[in-house]
């Protein structure tokens, strides 16, 4: 059956009227993600590691916030996702959790925080659930994680697998490398995508496979697939936010695009800043405090926000 035929035919309406977004926005769940395999609209996820970013992604309406361990490579800049630990993903949940009040809330399990045992996975993914805020849980792996997964599943973790261009098997594969490109290649992560599928995983993560393949895959599982270097025929779409918002200035993949380019505005701000600080010119009278005056630094305004009250940031002026 062609899923993705059936998602083109969807007809697609202007941003007020379909954006899953906009007012009254509810919850965004596992059960609502499933069913948008077959109804539509596609799948837009995106990462973050911190609550500032977290408030910006779930304010501008997307589906999924994943706390994926690229946050070894862009937040501590590793050079892969290995080291990456259960502890620190859990961190990151937390903040992240915070700032999250639509999206549904998915935490990456790290290298070797479930591939020793079914025991080992669903321990640490009940940690993740636990300590880290999640909502659900992705791994890597396909076949040989398959009992993993059911474990979990029947335990009421909900599990978002991932496919194709694994990060966590960087050296078995010799590098940040295009799977599925051969018949029995693409055999294989179809195989992946199969078993996930019959595992219980509500939806998969296809990455960095030819978009053809994406397409085949997509058309053999019953849940929603979410690409990312695998072309437009998946249920969705995933980026992480410092490749999209151009902040990763070095580095420019293929399958990126860039809908800003913050680096740059962030590099032009703070030179601003450095000279205005150099100069004298900042910080100007409006930014001291008197002795009598305004009461708090960023105190909330409590008009039109999403974010709940938050208490005043910074020292208040009485
Ligand atoms: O770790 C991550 O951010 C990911 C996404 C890119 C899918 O796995």
């Amino acid at each position: 059956m062609d899923f993705c035929g059936r998602l083109r035919k969807i007809p697609f309406t202007p941003l007020e009227e379909n954006h899953v977004s906009t007012d009254a926005r509810k919850k965004i769940t596992v059960p609502a993600l499933r069913a948008r395999k077959t109804v539509g609209p596609r799948i837009a996820a995106v990462t973050a590691y911190d609550v500032t970013m977290a408030r910006l992604v779930d304010e501008a309406g997307v589906d999924i916030v994943l706390v994926g361990d690229s946050l070894g490579m862009v937040i501590q800049g590793l050079p892969n996702t290995l080291p990456v630990t259960l502890e620190e993903v859990c961190y990151h949940g937390r903040a992240v959790a915070r700032g999250v009040q639509h999206a549904h809330l998915v935490g990456d399990m790290p290298f070797m925080s479930f591939q020793v045992s079914v025991e080992q996975a669903l321990t640490n993914a009940g940690r993740m659930m636990k300590e880290g805020g999640f909502e659900a849980i992705k791994l890597e792996g396909g076949v040989d994680y398959a009992d993993h997964v059911h474990a979990m599943v029947r335990a009421g973790i909900p599990v978002m697998g991932h496919v194709g261009l694994t990060p966590q098997s960087v050296h078995a594969m010799g590098g940040f490398r295009v799977q599925g490109k051969g018949e029995d290649s693409a055999a294989r992560v179809v195989a992946d995508a199969r078993a996930l599928d019959q595992a219980g995983a509500y939806c998969i993560v296809v990455e960095g496979v030819p978009a053809d393949l994406a397409r085949r895959i997509t058309d053999a599982v019953s849940v929603p697939t979410i690409g990312i270097g695998a072309g437009a025929d998946c249920d969705g779409q995933v980026l992480v936010c410092f490749d999209y918002l151009g902040m990763v200035r070095d580095l420019k993949p293929k399958f990126v695009k860039r809908f800003a380019e913050l680096g740059d505005a962030i590099v032009a701000a703070t030179r601003s800043y450095v000279d205005e600080v150099r100069s004298g010119a900042f910080p100007a009278a409006q930014h001291a405090f008197g002795m009598a005056g305004p009461r708090a630094i960023g105190e909330p305004t409590g008009t039109g926000s999403i974010d709940p009250p938050r208490p005043p940031y910074g020292p208040t002026d009485d």
